[in-house]
């Protein structure tokens, strides 16, 4: 269709429903159209392509995006030289704003060369004023932003950003509405991420999140439930849990209004009872809200796997204090050896922040102390990031940065240490293995993940992907396994 003859956008939205999700459904109806018409004109069909950055809740958010384009009828491909790209960004860290900055050059010069480029963005990154001030001034070519509350909204926005001539730009402040049931196309058949909960209330003072996310805002159990039986039927065997903190999962009124009594451990034992699904897994814990409860039910289950990401950030109480974690070093220590005395396997990996105001060498030594003493089978390293908003970026005190790399170093290499012995335990014992995919670089050998997260290569055919296969862990290699059939 060209421009010439397109129904106008005004005629489309007073017909569609109010109501969500259907409201959706009638946009990817016209969208259909849409494509249809495209496909017509470039005797193809239109391509697109999104490119995800952050954390798991980003890449869950994406396979709902691209669900949205394949059920139009979009062609997704790798390349960003695409008819419609799309960036679902990610802004814990300013590191991450930048390289969405320097990609967007990219952009720009694949869409010179094909004018009928249309690209967008959306994610945590669109929440910041400053952000999109940045963009309408600098990034004329960009045809569509979105943030983080109304990404249900993808089809109705997109079908708007191809009927207008100017950016489209729709980004709500908050949001207590929690639309599901729209397409979603998943990265893997046989695992699947599910949101149990949106936001964070918790208001760690270095982080941008809760201002990006919004508030807490828990889905109702009935419906997660629901949901995962869904994704059971349709082949998923694994399935990720996913929250900024999941612990607190139903301590918040809930989105429909009603405050019913289902809390983080009595969710987890009513997935449990779904027959066909083999693994569960969830992210994030904050250490602050693991109640024993929880451990109980870990120690209890058969299907939840024996790994629990825990973010640390500091090891210094003082920091921790600054920081509005809720828990002191000892408290850190001492919640880690009662979960390993409940579950003596368990593979625990962390988050450490190095450089937060006003650190000094003594606060740095208190963490390396943690790490020695914890033994994290990973640990995920961070300079500590300025966000302008957050209560940290306002503290005296900011770390100089050759000292901040310095201790950035040595904890690296501690860790190192630390995540090498431990992942060295299991050598020699056989264990269940989910076969991921086949190894990039070496056709004939496979990845599978153990119960515990981590990552095992050996040699097999691609016919096992998505199957849990016991695999003999011959050799430890840094953060991964070498392996044989037995
Ligand atoms: N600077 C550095 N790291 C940060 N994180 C969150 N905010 C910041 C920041 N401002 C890290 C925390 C968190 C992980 C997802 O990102 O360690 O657990
Ligand atoms: Fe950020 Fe803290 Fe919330 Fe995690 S718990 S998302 S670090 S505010």
């Amino acid at each position: 269709m060209s421009k010439n003859n397109k129904p106008t956008y005004i005629n489309i939205t007073q017909a569609a429903p109010i109501n969500e999700p259907e409201r959706q459904y009638y946009f990817i109806e016209q969208l259909k159209d849409y494509v249809i018409s495209i496909e017509q004109e470039y005797k193809r069909k239109p391509t697109a392509c999104i490119t995800t950055f952050g954390c798991q809740m980003n890449a869950r958010d994406s396979e709902k995006l691209v669900g949205i384009l394949v059920t139009a009828g979009y062609t997704m491909i790798e390349d960003e030289n695409a008819d419609f790209t799309l960036y679902n960004t990610c802004t814990v860290r300013d590191h991450a704003n930048q390289r969405v900055y320097g990609r967007l050059g990219k952009l720009k010069h694949y869409k010179k060369k094909n004018p009928q480029m249309k690209i967008g963005l959306c994610g945590c990154m669109m929440q910041e004023d400053t952000v999109i001030e940045k963009i309408k001034q600098s990034y004329h070519f960009v045809d569509l932003i979105f943030g983080t509350h109304n990404i249900f909204k993808f089809a109705e926005l997109l079908l708007a950003m191809h009927y207008s001539d100017e950016m489209v730009i729709d980004i709500w402040q908050d949001t207590d509405q929690i639309v599901e049931d729209l397409p979603v196309e998943r990265k893997y058949p046989f695992k699947s991420g599910i949101n149990i909960m949106f936001g964070c209330n918790n208001f760690c003072t270095y982080c941008i999140v809760p201002y990006v996310r919004g508030r807490e805002r828990s889905r109702p159990a009935d419906e997660i439930i629901n949901e995962v039986k869904r994704l059971v039927a349709d082949g998923v065997i694994e399935i990720m849990l996913l929250g900024q903190n999941v612990n607190s999962y139903g301590l918040e009124n809930r989105s429909d209004g009603t405050l019913d009594s289902v809390t983080f451990p009595d969710l987890l034992r009513e997935v449990e009872q779904i027959e066909g699904l083999k693994r569960i897994r969830f992210m994030t814990s904050h250490p602050k809200d693991l109640s024993d409860e929880l451990i109980k039910v870990m120690q209890e289950s058969t299907k939840i796997c024996r790994h629990l990401h825990l973010p640390l950030q500091a090891g210094s109480s003082r920091i921790l204090e600054l920081m509005n974690r809720g828990y002191t070093k000892e408290d850190y220590i001492e919640l880690v050896a009662k979960i390993r005395k409940a579950m003596p396997d368990i593979s625990i990996t962390t988050d450490i922040i190095v450089g937060f105001p006003s650190e000094t060498e003594a606060d740095f030594d208190e963490t390396v102390d943690v790490v020695r003493k914890v033994k994290f089978d990973n640990a995920f390293t961070f300079i500590y990031s300025k966000r302008t908003g957050t209560p940290a970026a306002a503290m005296t005190g900011q770390v100089p940065e050759e000292e901040v790399k310095r201790n950035f170093d040595r904890l690296l290499k501690e860790v190192q240490i630390q995540a090498r012995a431990q992942i060295g335990r299991l050598c020699g014992e056989v264990h269940p293995v989910l076969v991921e995919e086949e190894n990039s670089q070496d056709s004939g050998m496979l990845n599978g993940r153990l119960s515990n997260n981590s990552i095992v290569h050996f040699a097999g055919d691609t016919s096992l992907v998505g199957q849990i296969v016991d695999v003999k862990l011959d050799e430890a290699k840094g953060f991964y396994y070498i392996g044989s059939k037995p």
